[in-house]
This record gives C-alpha cells, sequence and structure tokens, in this order.
C-alpha cells in the first residue's frame, strides 16, 4: 500500500466490504491518489473468502463530486502529456476493475454525484441512491464535454432525450428523478438507504456465487452483440463457469426435483449443501 494519507476506506462485516470515498472536505472527489488507493483497496478485496459483496459508497454529504479539478486536471496537465494519460490510465483502470469484479457490487449514493463520479456508478452491478442525493453531467457547466465514459453512461442508461437535456444543460437531477430516468435501479429516503442496501445484500449472498459472476458479465457482454453471438456466448459462458463449480446447479435441480425443499421461481435453493468448489 502506498504511504498517502487514506482517502479510501474499507471495512468487512458479515461478507460485505463497505468501500467509501473518503474525502468529504473535498466532496470525495476523485485524485490521482485515491484513484490509486481504489484499485489497491479493489485488489485486496476480490479473492477474498471474506467477501462476498463490495458496496461503494461516500463519506460526508457526497458520493463523489467527479474528478478533482485542481489534482485530477490541473496538475497533471501541467505535467504533459505523460501526466494526463498517466492519471486517465489509473481512473479507468480501477473502473474497468470494478465493472467485471469477481463479486457483485453495489453503489449506495447517498449524497452529490458528478461527471466522472459516473464511471464508477456504472462500474457497480447496482445502485441504489437516496432520494435526496444529487446528480449531474455537470462538465458543461464548466466547459467540457461529459468525457470518461459519462457520456457513455448516460446514453446507455437513459432515454436519448434525457441523456441529451442531461448533458447539454448540466442541471442536476435528485436521486428520485435518476431512478426514474433509469441512472439508478431505485431510490429511497436517505434514512433508509444503508438497510435498503443491507436487504440487496442478504439477497445476493444466498446466490451461487460464480453464478452471478456468470451473470453480471453476460448482462453487460450480450448487450451489443447480435442475438446469435449472444446465444453462442451465454452458451460458452455456462459452460466456462462450470469448470469453476460444476455442482452447483446439480444441487439446485436436487434439492428442486428430490428434496422439495424449494421452488427456483420463488427462492432460492440453499448453497450451504452444496459441495465446496
Ligand atoms: N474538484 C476539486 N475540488 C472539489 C471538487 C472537485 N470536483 N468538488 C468539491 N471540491 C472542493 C471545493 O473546492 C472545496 O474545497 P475548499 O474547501 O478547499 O475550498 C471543498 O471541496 C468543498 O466544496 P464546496 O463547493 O464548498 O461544497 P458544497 O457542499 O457547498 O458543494 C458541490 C458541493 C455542489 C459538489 C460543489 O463542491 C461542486 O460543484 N463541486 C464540483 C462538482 C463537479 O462539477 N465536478 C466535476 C464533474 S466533471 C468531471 O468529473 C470530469
Amino acid at each position: 500500500m502506498s504511504e498517502a494519507p487514506r482517502v479510501v476506506g474499507c471495512t468487512i462485516e458479515n461478507r460485505i466490504a463497505w468501500v467509501s470515498f473518503n474525502r468529504p472536505e473535498k466532496r470525495n472527489c476523485m485524485s490521482p491518489t485515491l484513484n490509486r488507493q481504489m484499485l489497491e483497496v479493489l485488489d485486496d478485496l476480490e479473492f477474498r473468502d471474506d467477501v462476498g459483496i463490495v458496496v461503494l459508497t461516500g463519506e460526508g454529504t457526497a458520493w463523489s463530486a467527479g474528478m478533482d479539478l485542481k489534482e485530477y486536471f490541473r496538475e497533471t496537465e501541467a505535467q504533459g502529456l505523460r501526466g494526463i494519460r498517466k492519471s486517465q490510465r489509473e481512473a479507468y483502470t480501477w473502473w474497468r476493475r470494478l465493472r467485471w469484479f469477481q463479486k457483485p457490487t453495489i453503489a449506495m449514493v447517498n449524497g452529490w454525484c458528478f461527471g466522472g463520479g459516473y464511471g464508477p456508478l456504472h462500474a457497480c452491478d447496482l445502485a441504489i441512491a437516496a432520494e435526496e442525493a444529487q446528480f449531474g453531467l455537470s462538465e458543461i457547466n464548466w466547459g467540457i464535454l461529459p468525457g470518461g465514459g459519462a457520456t457513455k453512461v448516460a446514453v446507455d442508461s437513459m432515454s436519448m432525450r434525457d441523456a441529451m437535456y442531461h448533458a447539454m444543460t448540466g442541471e442536476p437531477i435528485s436521486g428520485t428523478k435518476a431512478a426514474q430516468w433509469r441512472l439508478v435501479n431505485e431510490a429511497v429516503p436517505l434514512a433508509n438507504l444503508k438497510t435498503r442496501v443491507l436487504e440487496l445484500c442478504e439477497i445476493l449472498l444466498k446466490k451461487n456465487a460464480f453464478a452471478l459472476k456468470a451473470t453480471k458479465d453476460a448482462v453487460r457482454r450480450v448487450k451489443e452483440m447480435t442475438y446469435e453471438n449472444a446465444e453462442d456466448y451465454l452458451i460458452r459462458a455456462q459452460e466456462s463457469a462450470n469448470f469453476f463449480d460444476n455442482d452447483g446447479r446439480k444441487e439446485g435441480i436436487r434439492q428442486f426435483i428430490d428434496e422439495k425443499s424449494f421452488k427456483p421461481g420463488v427462492g432460492t435453493y440453499d448453497i450451504s449443501k452444496q459441495k465446496k468448489s
């Protein structure tokens, strides 16, 4: 780990890793130091047996106020192209790592979420926001386009009209509206945010972890495939998941057909009864 002040928090409780942007005095904007520390933390968590899920949240009033305009833009630009490309690489690397993370990930958006914050937001599999949170593609407000994938995130999540309005006006929207525009799964009052995220964690922690990883990758991958390619990809994806876990689905079938202990349409099989892969 680097010796810079810690600007990323991480605590593990009951198989949930709570990872936080931890620069509340700077509204958790992403500096190069923060980006490096995020990658270190994700590296550490990805294959730990005591972690089943990662929740990404922010300390204080912000989730993340986007890129650090001073440390990420102004100071790296002063170093020329080498500095710019290095800081971009550091940011994009941890977002990419998060997009394809081994464990399920949830963005718990407690407050401000701007610009570059849409990178890690989109990287998380699921996103639950506080109704009081504020989301914005504020780039246009300070004279740039929404880069770093932010435009792509808006277009992939929202209708073209909403994405265009959002990007061109730079007006912030509430968590409630972000849910209506499908930027997040749902919005709940801030006071209930952690409870709702915990409920979701409980649901996911009961699922077969290999099947979850294969499922989340499949949802992202097939979006840009033809039907034929998707069909083929999904066959291969299941077969390769079987390489790591060949007993889960057999146990699921057994519990339904032979034991009659659950119904897959309305519940989940008991993963504790399956052989460890
Ligand atoms: N980059 C650098 N510093 C920031 C950023 C940022 N993105 N966001 C906040 N800060 C700093 C402020 O400069 C201030 O520092 P100081 O105490 O040394 O003066 C401190 O964080 C607190 O910020 P305030 O503006 O005082 O906090 P407030 O709660 O009143 O407002 C808000 C919060 C609305 C988030 C405001 O800080 C803001 O507009 N931040 C910028 C949001 C933004 O547009 N981000 C860039 C998106 S584009 C991109 O990411 C590529």
